[in-house]
């Protein structure tokens, strides 16, 4: 029995030297300036909430996530229990209340309540398509500025590179009430000496639909030489044009501003997302994504043998079509 069942993720912290160039990066990623000072960088995406990102100055590192309570008791509850701090008013855009606690791995964990949509909000839907002869979008032309930064809903999700992945997923099951969607292991599941290669696991929203997964654990021996941290921050976008849109501007000023790409654009196994993942300067890992999976508490919890992945021929690779991951990169210890 969970403490409470988290109904969202809100916004995500990291820590880095420059935030400027943090700025920047974000800027070309997708994201607007809402607040900066010497402390702190606030930025936001198109959707309703008044910040999606918190980049905090420091060494670099990531500090955590936000969920969302559904009410001010649950917020009370998860306050009260050990890995909890009691609730705070927050002073960032938007007000609401939050309590800090960390994890197992001793990445933060943060959950708020009533944090406020923003005032100049305007409802932002993705256009119509007209594919495989369903005439959608009559007498409309869509219409993309060649350049300009693409659109951001929203922070998705996120991974977790963990020493201990079923402790991991225990964990968050008993606070937060998140549950397996994907196990993923390199060979028969049946078997136990098969490796596990990462959980997917998604919020129990009940019998209302949520994502694929919300947080995504990675083995930290075999991806960060053991040390727990980041693999990605991931954000959701309107729609694929903004993936693609987003992966040309990066593309563009990856050589002046120093931006990396780590693997991208395809569409994953798991989850479905049509992906994109850029390192920041600072080598944070940020993803664009859309057009994800989505499945409500009664979908059971599966068992991957991502090896079987992908034709025979083509050889295994977690996506259904674009580039091969680097294995020796993807999530690795230069994301703090
Ligand atoms: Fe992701």
């Amino acid at each position: 029995m969970s403490v409470i069942k988290a109904i969202g993720v809100q916004y995500c912290t990291l820590q880095c030297p420059d935030l400027d160039i943090q700025e920047q990066f974000l800027l070309h990623f997708g994201m607007h300036t809402v607040e900066k000072t010497e402390e702190a960088l606030i930025m936001r995406g198109d959707g309703p909430q008044p910040f999606i990102e918190v980049c905090k100055k420091g060494e670099k590192k990531f500090l955590g996530a936000t969920y969302i309570a559904s009410s001010m008791e649950d917020l009370e509850k998860i306050s009260k229990t050990d890995a909890f701090s009691d609730v705070e008013e927050l002073k960032t855009p938007g007000g609401g209340f939050i309590s800090r606690g960390a994890d197992l791995d001793g990445i933060g964990v943060e959950v708020c309540f009533g944090i406020k949509d923003r005032d100049d909000y305007q409802t932002l839907l993705p256009q119509s398509s007209n594919e495989g002869g369903q005439v959608n979008r009559i007498n409309e032309r869509k219409r993309y500025v060649k350049g300009a930064p693409p659109s951001i809903v929203r922070f998705g999700h996120y991974g977790i590179n963990s020493n201990d992945i079923p402790a991991a997923l225990e964990w968050y099951n008993e606070h937060l009430g998140i549950i397996a969607t994907d196990k993923l292991f390199a060979g028969d599941p049946k078997d136990p000496n098969t490796p596990m290669m990462g959980i997917f696991a998604r919020l129990d929203k009940g019998l209302e639909p949520a994502d694929h997964h919300t947080i995504f654990w990675l083995p930290a021996p075999m991806v960060s030489e053991g040390k727990p941290g980041l693999n990605h921050v991931s954000f959701e976008m309107l729609q694929i044009d903004d993936v693609l849109r987003g992966h040309e501007i990066l593309q563009r000023n990856k050589e002046e501003f120093n931006y990396e790409l780590e693997w991208g654009v395809g569409r994953h196994y798991q989850g479905a997302q049509v992906f994109d993942y850029w390192r920041s300067p600072f080598k944070q890992t940020h993803e664009h994504q859309t057009d994800g999976d989505y499945f409500d508490n009664t979908f059971p919890p599966n068992e991957v043998d991502v090896t079987k992945d992908g034709l025979e021929s083509d050889g295994p690779g977690p996506s259904q079509w674009g580039p091969d991951i680097n294995f020796a990169t993807f999530g690795d210890r230069r994301n703090g």
